[in-house]
């Protein structure tokens, strides 16, 4: 069976750019765009047009650059968002735009003071308007991860009939358990009427930790599109990240999905976010963090140095590492030391190495970590560095 390819949405500069104090300008935001379209994600939300005038006009400049992905622009369900928007994306090759409304039973009753059939008839208002500006139209159904599964089909069956051509479940909380927002997403695939004219899109918040899980989870049960962002930015704990999705659905081919991604600039991707952000990324990050590909521990660094794949799930270089990196601590032992030590000119034999092995922990347990110059060093200061260099 031909594999499905699940659409990646990429929200870094709308929903990720909600970090606070990480604001972006249009100069910035166009950078970002011009890569994010180079790396091959299928939409971009490039921002919230009504929200300010500079958002306004990145939604604009960024229309007008890119080449291969769809512009999307965020609203919410009323005439003046929509039309502000359709406004901002008037120069993009494929536009989008994206609307919707509250309705779970928290939103409906105190953001709204309103009634779910109100609501509904919002829905379809706001699609419907927003169809009268561009053909494709995405409907979001905001906290639909604590939308009573009943009500929610009926908002989506609504979007359907006004022409929504996606359909947003985001878990807006990040409260879902994998296993509940999967069911969700199932449950929506078989019991929404006209379900076939319209796609299903995770957009998960990362609140607990889940939002990868719950986004793989709807894909597994019929979502075709991913909203993520770089690095899994984004308001609170973030977004799902892209990277993680992205490297998930390409390590499992099982699963028959695949993405449009180039995940060789997966890496510079992330540095570029981080940088322009000022977003510090975790070094245990998965995928792209400073320690993704780093092995210090000496059991560890033996394996990877006979094969790379005994503690590597991922070629480095397919997402843009040049290399695994061996790390020379305390916890390092003689395999790692000789392979580091032959990475700068130095062939050692057993007992060579057996000398200055113990020269090596006593000031690898006096700083975190032991560099090459620290490795001449410690070889020129040894009994048998006149050995060595004669070799
Ligand atoms: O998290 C959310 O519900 C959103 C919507 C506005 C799409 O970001
Ligand atoms: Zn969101």
């Amino acid at each position: 069976m031909p594999e499905t390819t699940i659409q990646i949405f990429d929200t870094t500069l709308r929903d990720g750019e909600q970090v606070p104090g990480c604001k972006l300008n249009t100069k910035q935001k166009l950078v970002i765009a011009e890569k994010l379209d180079e790396l091959g994600v299928d939409i971009i939300e490039a921002g919230f047009p009504v929200s300010s005038p500079g958002d306004f006009e990145s939604v604009v400049e960024i229309s007008k650059i890119v080449k291969n992905a769809t512009v999307c622009g965020l609203t919410r369900a009323n005439e003046n968002d929509i039309k502000v928007a359709a406004e901002a994306l008037k120069l993009a090759r494929t536009p989008r735009i994206h609307t919707g409304i509250g309705t779970s039973e928290s939103h409906i009753t105190h953001k709204f003071k309103s009634t779910q059939e109100k609501i509904l008839e919002r829905a379809y208002e706001a699609v419907k308007y927003a169809k009268s500006f561009v053909e494709d139209v995405e409907f979001y159904a905001e906290d639909a991860g604590r939308t009573d599964n009943e009500y929610l089909a009926r908002v989506c069956e609504a979007a359907i009939k006004a022409g929504a051509t996606v359909l947003n479940i985001p878990d807006t909380t990040g409260y879902c358990l994998p296993n509940e927002y999967g069911a969700k997403i199932k449950y929506l695939k078989e019991n929404v009427k006209g379900i076939e004219k319209a796609i299903l899109s995770c957009h998960c918040h990362n609140d607990l930790g889940l939002a990868t899980a719950n986004s793989i989870e709807g894909v597994i049960n019929g979502a075709r599109q991913i909203e993520c962002t770089i690095n899994g930015i984004g308001e609170r704990a973030g977004n799902t990240a892209l990277e993680e999705v992205v490297m998930i659905l390409k390590q499992h081919p099982y699963l028959n999905f695949n993405t449009n991604i180039n995940t060789s600039m997966l890496y510079g991707m992330s540095q570029l976010v981080s940088d322009s952000m000022g977003i510090y990324t975790q070094p245990n990050k998965a995928i792209v963090g400073s320690n993704a590909f780093a092995h210090s521990s000496g059991i560890h660094q033996d394996g990877v140095i006979k094969n790379r794949e005994t503690y590597e799930i991922i070629d480095p270089k397919d997402v843009g590492v040049t290399e695994s990196a061996i790390v020379l601590t305390a916890r390092s032992g003689r395999a790692a030391l000789a392979y580091r030590a032959k990475n700068i000119g130095y062939n050692l034999t057993k007992l060579q190495l057996d000398e200055i092995y113990s020269n090596f922990l006593d000031l690898a347990d006096t700083k975190k970590e032991v560099n090459d110059n620290d490795i001449h060093q410690i070889i020129e200061k040894s009994k048998v560095y006149k050995e060595i260099i004669s070799a």
